[in-house]
């Protein structure tokens, strides 16, 4: 029986299982648990559930010498020191697939409400401005037919790609070898799917901005720090960019004050690319799966990259 630590309560059956068989704990927070107290609870455990909220680093590595194992409860890893962990022999599991559709779902609603103002007549509705049918009243561009700019062409991209041929939507792919300034100045709509790494932190800044079309919506379900986020609040106070739809910031949570949330034409989710059920539920069948890996030992079904 091996002792595992889950960093908040998540949906689907899996934890029960695991708890079944080992000793496991689940933080019962309405919010992650604060550094100090992740390392408090992580003591003695051999494998931790965490969330991409939860930093896995040094310290806390440190604090929990018998770990094996680390399930993220993602597809995501860059919450985790993936060399620290690899320095000390801790396995560490994310869950990919499991979340591609409902992603790729989230990206192509961004797109629609950030195109077509959704938010704008929807708000007009509600506070009683919506006066007669407007000829000229929230206008916005055409998803039917836009060429589509997709940051990192990966199983989430591709999903995304998929959804676009219904709309005879024109793809651009780009990966680290293809333009990406090339692609901007061409693309209507531009969706990042790229992992966040050294390579692509800050990769949609200023320069980047600046070369697409004033007509142009940005769309990002990947990672909030893959866009500088002053330079997206320039671009679209100044009429550069046209529309823009988040469900990833910098940082997460955006406080209600940040400067960001002043841009017009902005739309903002709080990371919910995976919030369906059945995505939620799967993404914790693979952790579950990662730990029973990791604690006998053997390679991960789902190792992070
Ligand atoms: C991930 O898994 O990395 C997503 O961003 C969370 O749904």
């Amino acid at each position: 029986m091996a002792r595992i630590f889950v960093t908040r309560r998540i949906p689907g059956a899996a934890v029960e299982r695991l708890a079944a068989l080992h000793a496991v704990d689940v933080w019962d927070g309405a919010l992650p648990p604060a550094p100090e107290v992740l390392r408090e609870r992580a003591q003695g455990c051999e494998a931790l559930l965490t969330m991409l909220s939860d930093r896995v680093d040094d310290e806390l590595l440190d604090a929990a010498p018998e770990l094996k194992v680390i399930a993220n409860y993602a597809v995501g890893s860059d919450n985790v020191d993936l060399a620290a962990c690899a320095e000390r022999g801790v396995a560490v599991g994310v869950t990919p697939d499991a979340l591609t559709e409902a992603t790729a779902d989230l990206a192509f609603a961004l797109i629609l409400a950030a195109a077509r103002n959704l938010i704008a007549g929807h708000d007009a509705v509600r506070a009683g401005e919506w006066r007669t049918w407007e000829p000229a009243g929230w206008l916005g561009h055409d998803v039917h037919g836009a060429t589509l700019a997709l940051i990192g062409p990966g199983r989430i991209g591709e999903a995304v790609a998929r959804r676009a041929a219904g709309f005879d939507m024109e793809i651009l792919r780009v990966g680290r070898h293809e333009d990406l300034h090339a692609a901007l100045a061409r693309a209507d709509v531009i969706s990042l799917h790229c992992p966040l790494t050294e390579a692509t932190r800050g990769l949609i800044d200023a320069a980047a901005l600046a070369v697409c079309k004033p007509t142009a919506i940005l769309v990002n379900t990947a990672r909030g720090a893959v866009v500088d986020q002053g330079a997206l609040r320039d671009a679209l106070q100044s009429g550069r960019l046209a529309a823009a739809g988040l469900d990833v910031t910098d940082p997460e949570p955006l406080p209600p004050e940040h400067p960001l949330l002043t841009a017009p034409n902005l739309l903002v989710l709080p990371h919910v690319g995976s919030a369906t059920h059945t995505a939620r539920a799967r993404m914790a069948d693979m952790a579950a799966a990662n730990i029973d890996a990791g604690l006998a030992g053997e390679a991960l079904p789902h190792p992070a990259a």
